[in-house]
Parts: structure tokens; C-alpha cells; sequence
């Protein structure tokens, strides 16, 4: 049994590949380097450099490693640049996971795990969110992502193929090892935004918003460490060969911290008082998404390590200090 993980090479990819090789497990990586690093696969890995869009290629894989699982991690993820090119997200996050799908179905490929996002739920009123919420997205981002859902649920039903949708809320932290971590340039997510602060790695960083009906003003979220993200991956692919039935699951702590938090916590962990300037709002932030937590816990029997944002940041930061060492930037 050999399982081909699409996106291998990039951030959460590269964490369930190093959760899934302790397991004694053959990978096979797939990823077109377009925001992964050949770098982040670890030694003893196959990868594939070619593009999900790319059936021949894609086929020929499935079959010459015997492949029974995908796990599709494969994807563009910044929903402002989804605004502004809801095509070429379109495209890369639906259209071509189609293709992927397809191939899975041709190729006799059992089970398949999604990586989804909480911007599916979009605007919710409903706090804290949890699987039976409606979907309603507001990003093409979230729209691309939900789509592909709908296509594996129906491939589920019409194909038989089995298929563990994993929505993630914001997640953070690096490989507690140091092995892996976000790697990608120009990155806008706050906890790599504000180690890249703290490392001086940049200048300073805004606080978008502080007007938010929470507690301090600013928009609270549901943090959780890439390390157990990627545990979670290894327990839905145990749980889908062990005959599981594949379906929707959050993946979150089921609690948040709030802009100011995170960043008080990364100026308390690295020492350094970076400058925060108080900005307006960034369109299309929800004030506060939040998740129950409770599904994943009671249907993989996950058990988050490092459910802690001091934890994160600390993983974080050397991380941030380790890209800033290897690169001299
Ligand atoms: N923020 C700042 N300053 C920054 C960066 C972010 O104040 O420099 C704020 C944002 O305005 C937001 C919060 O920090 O209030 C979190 O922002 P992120 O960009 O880190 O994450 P988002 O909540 O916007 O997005 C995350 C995922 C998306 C997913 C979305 C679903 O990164 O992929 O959650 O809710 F779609």
C-alpha cells in the first residue's frame, strides 16, 4: 500500500510526510514546485515533479506505485489573491482536483483525503462552528475549496471512493525537529508574519483591525500546530483502511486567541519588541471563527500534542530563525 501525497513538498504536505514515515509507510510525493521545495521532502522519498492538471502523468503514477490512498494537499491558498484571479483558483483548486479525482477513480485509488478550510463556512454567525454549520462562502478561495467537496461526495456515492474531507482552521507552528516549516515567500498569515517580524525579517507588521466586537477589538481564530494538523491526516487514513466511513471533520482546538494575543505572545517568547502599527480592517475577515473541536477528538481519537500558543510561536520562531540562517536574509 503506497499513498501519493499531492503537495508533499509544501508546508502541511511536508509535516504529514514526516508523520507518515515514522509509520513505516511508502509515499509518494507529488508536487509541481510552484510554492513547495524539493528540500522539504525528506531523503528516502519519491517525488514526482508534475502538475495535478497533468492526467497522463497522474495515471501512470497511480498505477506503477500502486497507489490505494491520495492525500491532495495540492493548492493555491491565499484567498485575498483569490479575489482578485477567482479563475486561476478555479482552475487550480477545482478543475484540476477533478482530474486528480478522476484519476483516482480510474486507477482503482480506495481512499482519498482532502485538505478543506474553514472558508467554506464563510460569514457564520454561528460561533463556535462546527460540521452540521452551513456552508456559505464569501472567497473564491472558499467557493474553489467547497466545490471539490461536492465532487468527492458524489464520487463517493456513484464510484465507491472513500473520501475524508478535513476543513483546517488557521493553522501554524513547524516541525518541532526543525525539519520542516512555511517556507514560502511574501507569506500574510499573522503567526509567520510575526515571527518574520521578531527574526527582523521584516521591518515590523500591521494589526488589521481593532474595532471588532471581541474582548480587545481585534479578530479572534482557532489556532492549531501543523504537527497535529498532520497527526490528524495519519489517524483519517488509518480510520478510512480500517473501513471508516468517510466525512467532514473541523480540525481545530475548539478554542481562539485574538490578533493581539498571538502577537503579545511572539514579543514575549522571542524578547524582541518589533513595531505593530494599528491598521483598518482587511476586507472579508470574519471577527471571530472558532470551532467546537469535538468531532475529530471522537472520530479519529485525536489527541493534539501541542495545543498551546506558546507552543506554536516557540516552533515558529525557530523556524523563522532556521530559513533566516540558511538564507542570510
Ligand atoms: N492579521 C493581522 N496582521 C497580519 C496578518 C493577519 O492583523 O499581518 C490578522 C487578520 O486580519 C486576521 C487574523 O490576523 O484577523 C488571521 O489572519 P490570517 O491571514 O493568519 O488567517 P485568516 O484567518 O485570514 O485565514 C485562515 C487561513 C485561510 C482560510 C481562513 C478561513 O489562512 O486559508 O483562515 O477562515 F481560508
Amino acid at each position: 500500500m503506497t499513498i501519493l501525497v499531492t503537495g508533499g513538498a509544501g508546508y502541511i504536505g511536508s509535516h504529514m510526510v514526516l508523520d507518515l514515515l515514522e509509520t513505516g509507510e511508502e509515499i509518494v510525493v507529488f508536487d509541481d514546485l510552484s510554492t513547495g521545495f524539493p528540500w522539504l521532502v525528506p531523503q528516502g522519498v519519491t517525488l514526482v515533479e508534475g502538475d495535478i492538471g497533468d492526467k497522463a502523468l497522474l495515471s501512470r503514477v497511480i498505477a506503477d506505485h500502486q497507489i490505494d490512498a491520495i492525500a491532495h494537499f495540492a493548492a493555491k491558498i491565499v484567498v485575498p489573491d483569490s479575489m482578485s484571479d477567482p479563475l486561476g483558483y478555479y482552475l487550480n483548486n477545482t478543475s484540476k482536483a477533478r482530474t486528480l479525482i478522476e484519476a483516482a477513480v480510474e486507477g482503482g485509488v480506495k481512499h482519498f483525503i482532502f485538505s478543506s478550510t474553514a472558508a467554506v463556512y464563510g460569514e457564520t454567525r454561528e460561533m463556535p462552528v462546527t460540521e452540521e454549520s452551513p456552508p456559505a462562502p464569501v472567497s473564491p478561495y472558499g467557493r474553489s475549496k467547497l466545490m471539490v467537496e461536492w465532487m468527492l461526495e458524489d464520487a463517493s456515492r456513484a464510484y465507491g471512493l472513500n473520501a475524508m474531507i478535513l476543513r483546517y482552521f488557521n493553522v501554524a507552528g513547524a516541525d518541532p525537529k526543525g525539519r520542516s516549516g512555511q517556507a514560502t515567500p511574501r507569506a500574510t498569515h499573522l503567526i509567520k508574519t510575526a515571527a518574520e517580524a521578531a527574526t527582523g525579517r521584516r521591518a515590523g507588521m500591521s494589526i488589521f483591525g481593532t474595532d471588532y466586537a471581541t474582548p480587545d477589538g481585534t479578530c479572534i481564530r482557532d489556532y492549531i500546530h501543523v504537527s497535529d494538523l498532520a497527526r490528524a491526516h495519519v489517524l483519517a487514513l488509518d480510520y478510512l483502511r480500517s473501513g471508516g466511513k468517510g466525512t467532514v471533520i473541523n480540525c481545530a482546538y475548539g478554542h481562539g486567541s485574538s490578533v493581539r494575543e498571538v502577537i503579545d505572545t511572539v514579543k514575549k517568547i522571542s524578547g524582541v519588541d518589533f513595531p505593530v502599527s494599528l491598521d483598518d480592517r482587511r476586507p472579508g475577515d470574519p471577527p471571530e471563527i472558532v470551532a467546537t473541536g469535538e468531532k475529530i477528538r471522537s472520530l479519529l481519537g485525536w489527541q493534539p500534542r501541542f495545543d498551546h500558543l506558546d507552543t506554536i510561536v516557540t516552533h515558529a520562531l525557530a523556524w523563522e530563525q532556521h530559513l533566516k540562517d540558511r538564507t542570510n536574509t
